[in-house]
């Protein structure tokens, strides 16, 4: 249990600045708020939501909705959000893994890109369904292991520590079996979607700066192989060669899965 909460400190800092990629993320969260049919009246939660892309988004239907997230200085830009918006989301620091909310709050529970990330997916899955009242909707972006953000993620885990004991990768959010397998009887009607985010670059390398100096794992990354440069060469020789994959008309194409199920009686 200790190593999990080794590995969530060393989670917020890795996560801290993720406030640089809100406008990326957030051309997502109307497509996620669109497929999980939220509406007014309803009581929303977003999980892992960072900077309140979905939650801010998800409110302007006239929903009611709570915002979390594990890292506390995303938790803070989210309320400036929410004040620059004059919006009322309700925003709190909490780990996917233990949500401090009663059984059966909620209509919909979402998660862009942000649960796939707590260490134990039953877990947070099963928290996530607690929260939610039955015949609710649970909708998830996940990035698929096979496409770019796939690869982006298991080189960094090739050149970063050993994670916990007992971790599973988070993209196997993005496999469609393992998601079936992993909400099981707990829902019913489970309905899969694709789409894709684009991130702008001059270049393979215009856009592999953008992950070096923004925010997230490969910063982090980069800022540990200072000292050992042909680590960090070979670094970013796997990084190019995934990105030039994915590269085209100047943009980086990156394709995501949308999941959405109903909460079984
Ligand atoms: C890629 S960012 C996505 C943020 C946001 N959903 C968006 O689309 O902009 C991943 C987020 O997951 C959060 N996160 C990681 N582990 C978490 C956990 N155990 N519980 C809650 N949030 C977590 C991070 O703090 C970060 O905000």
């Amino acid at each position: 249990m200790e190593e999990f909460t080794g590995f969530k400190e060393k989670a917020k800092a890795v996560w801290s600045d993720f406030a640089s990629m809100e406008n990326f993320t957030g051309v997502a969260a109307p497509r996620l708020v669109e497929f999980a049919r939220v509406s007014s009246q309803q009581k929303v939660l977003d999980v892992a939501g960072g900077t309140g892309v979905v939650a801010l988004t998800a409110a302007r239907t006239g929903a009611d909705v709570t915002g979390s997230d594990l890292t506390p200085q995303l938790v803070s830009r989210a309320k400036e959000n929410n004040q620059i918006l004059g919006f009322n989301v309700d925003f709190h620091e909490a780990d996917v893994e233990a949500l401090p909310f009663e059984n059966e709050t909620f209509d919909v529970v979402l998660s862009q890109f942000g649960h796939m990330f707590a260490p134990r997916p039953d877990i947070a899955v099963n928290e996530m369904l607690r929260v939610l009242k039955p015949s609710g909707t649970i909708a998830f972006t996940t990035w698929p292991p096979e496409l770019f953000m796939g690869s982006f993620f298991s080189i960094n885990s090739k050149y970063g520590p050993p994670p916990p004991d007992g971790m599973q990768s988070p993209v196997l959010w993005g496999n469609v079996d393992i998601i079936k397998e992993r909400l099981g009887s707990a829902v019913k009607n489970i309905v899969f979607d694709r789409d894709k985010l684009v991130m702008p670059g001059l270049s393979i390398q215009h856009v592999r700066n953008v992950f070096e100096t923004s925010a997230g794992p490969l910063k982090k990354m980069v800022q540990a192989f200072e000292e050992e440069p042909d680590k960090l060469f070979s670094l970013r020789s796997e990084i190019d060669a995934a990105i030039d994959t994915y590269f085209e008309n100047n943009f980086l194409r990156m394709d995501y899965l949308m999941t959405r199920a109903t909460k079984a009686l």
